[in-house]
């Protein structure tokens, strides 16, 4: 099926002329590059030492200047940059200049603290705007964060500190979720029990008491009071790190996708402006959260180096009611909407009555991320919440890409259940394990040709790992897919043994080590079964060791146990009790065969799969 949008002009790529990205892509990226503000040009616009890449070589910049100062001087500053809005209904409105102002004060109270260029700081919040405040105060000043989910529990959290290696962290007492309060301190605090932190700054979002440590722990409102409004962005090499954000892959250790000021900034600037058509006068909502790479790239970073006006909304979907979403969007008149699969089915569930009672006529680009959209789901976007109105960008991308790569351009003919093409010279295709591109209607391998500048520089001390990702020249992104006879790529899911439940990426081998720390416990295995909602749901099969038997009390408890450990998110939905595991002869868990016999498909046709 073929749908054309209605409109087919009048958006930001208009402007461009793209048929110099398909030809020349170094040549697009530098002019994009000049749109935004460097302390000195680059010299080269890309090098390449295969497989490592960096860009806009010699260029001197730091993405905050582009996010926040350089406005300070027009008209730009007095736009609002954030409308907040409370799980509980408080609302916040930050202009530019309220966002520099609180930017800068939590810089030098960093600075203060003794965080200097280059350090790890840990940022572990809510959906609060101190968690986008943090991001950029620790960017200001040259240091590198990593943004932790705060749905992620101790464990989690420890890997990442201390991976990171880092000294600092910025949380909160705790935050409200659907209700409930969730005391994110004493999290951190079991978290970094017997690490070496020399600061934990903390942000009173509910007031409640908390263990506040001598000389280690500090309120925020304390480590900001005195400070100036002022201070001065440290100017980064192009290539300097921006930030680390660890993702699941398929070893247990999480990986520390490293990005960096210079690439990372001109793609998801371009990419905000050009596919999700952000302009001055759009209220512009994701639902993403900042602790993945969607709100780093969509809702911190594009939005704002494009002087955009954002929503950012604290709590569940679905509090105090299925309504909340819809009501936001006519509250604030939101005009773009990027959201997620998982979302909007779940929402398609409860019918149409609950949008129709809301006036949703101020949107005009719908997107979605991070699963494939079934073609029934994506007609329900288009007719139900776009009114037929809105163009749809299904974004393909990842944590490691940084930004957007294969889509549709929001004036390009749109197939349901189809990504699209690979953007701006981006060249992305289907290929065998060999590296052979694959005709169309053959399954593959969804891979990349050519680099780009937002695409990761490395992962976090394992160079290893960043080479592992290109094989026989080409990008492998560790996904299924395949492409029609236009070229349109459908993605099909994930290829190695990553779950993505609700969108979330998750390794089977985290949630394995997680199960393992239940005392009754001897084996896991963990396996991704499709659901109607969340796309995939996690069952986990478990050998017991000798003298405990099954029970649901049972389950619940190693239930409970996932959710100390690694977070609710990871909690197995499904837990089944067994004798033992299908093994290969080397001992590997063969996770391939139970999920064949879960699904009841012939055990057969996975034996190529298999790795012996
Ligand atoms: O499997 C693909 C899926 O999400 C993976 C990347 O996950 P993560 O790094 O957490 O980033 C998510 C947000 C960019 C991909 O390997 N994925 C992402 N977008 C899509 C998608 N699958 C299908 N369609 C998409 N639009």
């Amino acid at each position: 099926m073929e749908i054309s949008p209605k409109k087919t002009t009048g958006f930001n790529l208009d402007n461009y002329d793209l048929k110099i990205a398909e030809e020349n892509p170094e040549k697009f990226w530098e002019k994009i590059a000049s749109e935004l503000y460097w302390f000195k040009k680059w010299e080269k616009v890309v090098e390449i030492n295969y497989p490592f890449h960096k860009w806009f070589i010699g260029g001197k910049t730091n993405i905050v200047y582009n996010c926040l100062d350089r406005y300070m001087n027009t008209w730009r500053k007095n736009k609002v940059a954030i409308y907040w809005e409370g799980e509980n209904y408080e609302r916040k409105t930050l202009s530019y200049f309220d966002l520099y102002k609180e930017v800068n004060r939590l810089a030098n109270a960093l600075k203060n603290l003794g965080v200097k260029k280059g350090d790890r700081v840990v940022i572990y919040l809510p959906r609060i705007p101190e968690q986008i405040i943090s991001m950029l105060a620790v960017a200001k000043i040259g240091a590198v964060h990593s943004v932790v989910y705060a749905g992620f529990s101790s464990q989690a959290l420890r890997d990442r500190i201390m991976d990171a290696d880092a000294k600092v962290i910025i949380t909160a007492d705790g935050y409200y979720y659907r209700g409930k309060v969730r005391k994110l301190k004493e999290i951190v605090d079991d978290a970094i029990k017997d690490l070496n932190i020399n600061k934990v700054i903390v942000v009173e979002r509910l007031g409640i008491d908390v263990d506040m440590k001598n000389g280690r722990d500090i309120y925020y409102n304390d480590a900001v009071k005195g400070m100036s409004y002022e201070c001065k962005t440290e100017v980064m090499d192009s290539e300097d790190i921006l930030f680390i954000l660890y993702t699941s892959g398929t070893t247990g250790k999480p990986k520390g996708v490293v990005h960096v000021h210079g690439g990372y900034m001109v793609g998801v600037y371009a990419t905000t402006k050009l596919i999700l058509d952000v302009k001055d006068e759009d209220i512009y909502w994701c639902t993403a959260d900042p602790g993945w790479i969607t709100g780093h790239s969509y809702i911190v970073y594009g939005p704002l180096l494009n002087n955009a006006t954002i929503l950012f909304y604290e709590g569940a979907p679905d509090y105090p009611n299925i309504e909340r979403w819809w009501e936001l969007i006519e509250r604030y008149r939101v005009t773009i909407f990027y959201t997620t699969p998982t979302a909007l089915r779940y929402f398609k569930r409860f019918g149409e009555e609950p949008i129709l009672k809301h006036d949703l006529s101020s949107l005009r680009l719908l997107g979605t991320v991070g699963e494939p959209i079934n073609p029934e789901v994506w007609l329900w976007f288009y007719k139900t919440i776009g009114r037929e109105n809105c163009p749809i960008v299904d974004t393909w991308w990842q944590t490691e890409t940084g930004m957007h790569v294969v889509t549709t351009y929001p004036n390009m003919k749109m197939k349901p259940g189809y990504a699209g093409k690979g953007i701006f010279g981006i060249k992305a295709d289907v290929a065998d394990e060999n590296g052979k591109i694959l005709n169309p209607g053959e399954k593959g391998y969804l891979v990349i040709k050519n680099f780009f500048p937002a695409l990761m520089r490395t992962i976090y001390k394992n160079e290893e790992k960043y080479k592992s990702y290109f094989r026989h020249g080409l990008y492998y992104a560790e996904d299924y897919a395949v492409k029609d006879e236009e070229g349109y790529i459908m993605i099909l899911g994930r290829s190695d043994e990553v779950i993505k439940t609700s969108g979330y990426r998750l390794g089977t081998f985290e949630i394995e080590s997680a199960i393992l720390t239940h005392e009754a416990v001897a084996e896991a295995a963990v396996i991704g079964k499709p659901h109607e909602i969340k796309g995939e749901i996690i069952k986990a099969f478990v050998v017991l060791k000798e003298g405990y038997k099954p029970s649901e009390e049972l389950k619940e408890s190693i239930r409970k146990k996932v959710r100390e450990v690694l977070g609710p998110i990871a909690v197995p939905a499904e837990i089944e009790f067994v004798d033992s595991l299908p093994k290969t002869r080397s001992g590997k868990i063969m996770r391939r065969v139970l999920k064949a016999r879960e699904l009841g498909l012939p055990l057969g046709d996975l034996s190529t799969l298999e790795e012996d």
